[in-house]
Order: C-alpha cells, then structure tokens, then sequence
C-alpha cells in the first residue's frame, strides 16, 4: 500500500521521543511564533520520566506515553505506536530523541514519510556516542544531520546537515552544548521545508523542487540553508 503526503492544509506531524525533548520545544516555539505551519498531532515518549513530555503537556499538545516494558516484543510495542498514529492520520513522523530502534514493519508503514535527527555529519557515526567517536578519530569538525529513515540504521537519504568545528580544547559534553542549538534550528528549517513540499520524499529520493538532492543541504549557523 502507498502512502502519499496530503497535499493541502497545514501537514499533521506526530513527534517521538525519549528524552529531554528540547528538539520538540524548538519545533513546538517554531509552531507557536508563527515560524512553522506544522501540526503537531501527537507526541509519542517509550519513556515516562522522557522530560519533553511536559513540553507536550504545556502544548496542550496529545501525548502518549507507551512504554516498551509494556509489550512483549519489538513488533507489538511498534503496533501499539502505528496505531495512534493512523488514528491521527499523522503524515509524518519526526524521531527526535527517540531511542528505541524501530523494526522493519513500522518503517514500511511510513516509508519516506520518516525522519530521524543524528548527531553527526552522516554517513560517519552511525549509532551512539558519536562526540566520543568524532573526537578519537580527531577530526576537525562534528555536526547533525536530518535523513529519511530507512530499515538500515541512521543510513537513510541525508536530507540536511549543520557542521561546527572542532576545537582541541572539545570534549563530548562541550560538543553537544554547541551543537544543541543549531539541531534545533535545523530540525525547524528541515522540517519548515517538509511542510512546504519543496523537500519531499519521491520513489526512494530525496527531491528539492523539481530536482534529485545530491548533496544534504547544508545549514549556515544562522538557521538558512546556504
Ligand atoms: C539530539 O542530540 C539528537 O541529535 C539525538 O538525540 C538528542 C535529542 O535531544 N538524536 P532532545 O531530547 O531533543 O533534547
């Protein structure tokens, strides 16, 4: 079954996290200020202590909390997920902070319609500890990077990404206290042009207008995309 993006009306977005949920208050002060023509129909944490719960609260926006513990396996705590968002009609699917590995049937069912923010310039460091690695490895800058989620972890079409440099004085908490903000704005700006329809998800490419993106976009540190 295909599953395309409705294509008037502002694009109804369900948000998945398991954290501290400060990537969901930049899209939900992005939301409020006028800056994004997003809604927010749902806000799905597998945590209950996840702080970004109460940012959705705040919101006044649906919030579900639905515990992996609560389920027997993978599929059926997916299931339970899949089902409030069809029940939601959600359009699209941000994982921001989200910490569980989705299985195979989830991503079909929102194929292309799914995107993941990671802390780093993919295709280097997939998976955890990304400063920890970036820095070993000594490299010269670090940043995140917006894909499409795919069954193959964190290697999913890159859509966007912001870089920082890297200075011999960094370690992984001062990383991750640079690069914090700019996620944000780059979840928002990615996100902004999702809700546009000028970045869009068409037979397994990311398109930006009416071409094939080549490169991820690449966003200056003010929040635009160079
Ligand atoms: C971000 O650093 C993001 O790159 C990673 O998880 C973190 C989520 O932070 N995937 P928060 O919960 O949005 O504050």
């Amino acid at each position: 079954m295909k599953h395309t993006m409705v294509q008037q009306g502002k694009l109804k977005a369900a948000v998945l996290i398991s954290g501290t949920g400060s990537n969901l208050k930049a899209l939900i002060d992005a939301v409020k200020s006028g800056k994004l023509e997003l809604d927010i129909v749902r806000v799905v944490s597998n945590r209950a202590q996840a702080g970004g719960i109460g940012y959705a609260r705040a919101a006044d926006i649906p919030c579900s909390i639905i515990s992996h513990n609560a389920y027997p396996d993978r599929q059926a705590h997916d299931d339970a997920i899949v089902r409030l968002l069809d029940r939601d009609q959600a359009e699209l699917v941000i994982l921001a902070g989200y910490m569980r590995i989705l299985g195979n049937a989830f991503i079909a069912r929102f194929n292309g319609r799914m995107i993941n923010l990671h802390p780093s310039l993919l295709p280097l460091y997939k998976g955890l500890d990304t400063y920890a690695r970036a820095l070993k490895a000594g490299d010269r800058e670090t940043g995140a990077s917006i894909h499409v989620v795919t069954s193959d972890l964190d290697a999913g079409p890159v859509i966007s990404q912001v870089r920082i440099p890297i200075k011999t004085s960094d370690n992984a908490a001062s990383l991750r206290k640079r690069l914090g903000p700019l996620e944000h704005k780059l979840l928002v700006a990615t996100v902004d042009q999702i809700c546009k329809r000028i970045v869009r998800f068409e037979a397994g490419e990311v398109m930006v207008g009416d071409h094939v993106l080549e490169q991820p976009l690449q966003m200056n540190h003010d929040g635009m995309f160079r």
